[in-house]
């Protein structure tokens, strides 16, 4: 029996914050749980599965409304993540994207982003894009914007597709952890015929075994796209 291909995995982490609640921690040592919990999925499915990219949803253009003194610890952790990530990147040939608006973001973090970019463009075994300050509405409509200011007045989809930020695939499989089941403006043009699978699992406790389980799970549906 043939299986169907993962080419692009999607993830929303959510469940950090409840998960430090349960050991009787501070929501942070929640959210550095959750940052190397990314490192170990990253590293295990650049050498263990067959998938292209992982989009990771680290920071959402709604996650402005939390409290100054997490956002800010994210934006340290991220900038910590990214500095002592490199030679990871390199050794196991990830290629680091991010999406979303930096222009919000520190110098110091632009900075960095643009630096881990720049230095692992040409590693090929999997590409690991983090999607922060990132909304999906807010990508859609930068895009037709971008198609106006250019002098377009009609659209196909292709042409939309082509102007997102994100030059890449649609998503295959959309994983969500926590229990929640909503998208939280992730990815809405590239999820249109996305597979989806909600993990009760808080992200903190995600490990690759259940990645494995969730593949697995994945590569027996059958997608038809409309047809028979
Ligand atoms: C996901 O975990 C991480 C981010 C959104 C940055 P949460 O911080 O949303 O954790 P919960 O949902 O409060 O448990
Ligand atoms: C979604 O999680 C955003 C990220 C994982 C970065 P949230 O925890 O912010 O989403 P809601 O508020 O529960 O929808
Ligand atoms: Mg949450």
């Amino acid at each position: 029996m043939t299986t169907t291909p993962l080419r692009h995995l999607a993830i929303i982490m959510d469940g950090n914050g409840r998960w430090a609640k349960q050991q009787g921690l501070g929501r942070t040592k929640g959210h550095e749980k959750g940052a190397e919990v990314i490192r170990q999925i990253t590293t295990h499915c650049a050498n263990h599965c067959d998938i292209q990219s992982i989009t990771f949803y680290a920071f959402s253009t709604e996650n402005w409304k939390r409290p100054k003194a997490e956002v800010a610890f994210l934006m340290k952790l991220l900038e910590r993540y990214l500095r002592s990530e490199l030679p990871r990147y390199q050794e196991h040939g990830i290629r680091f994207q991010a999406i979303g608006d930096l222009s919000s973001f520190s110098t110091a973090l632009q900075e960095q982003i643009a630096k881990t970019q720049e230095a692992t463009q040409h590693n090929t075994a999997l590409t690991q894009v983090i999607a922060l300050n990132y909304g999906g509405r807010q990508e859609i409509t930068s895009a037709v914007n971008q198609l106006i200011a250019q002098g377009r007045s009609t659209l196909t989809p292709e042409d939309i597709s082509h102007a997102l930020q994100t030059p890449y695939s649609d998503i295959d499989l959309l994983i969500r952890t926590s229990g929640e089941e909503r998208i939280s403006n992730f990815l809405l043009w590239q999820l249109s015929y996305a597979e989806f699978y909600f993990s009760p699992t808080l992200w903190p406790d995600f490990t690759p075994k259940e990645l494995e389980e969730i593949i697995n799970n994945f590569k027996q549906r059958n997608r038809r796209f409309g047809g028979l």
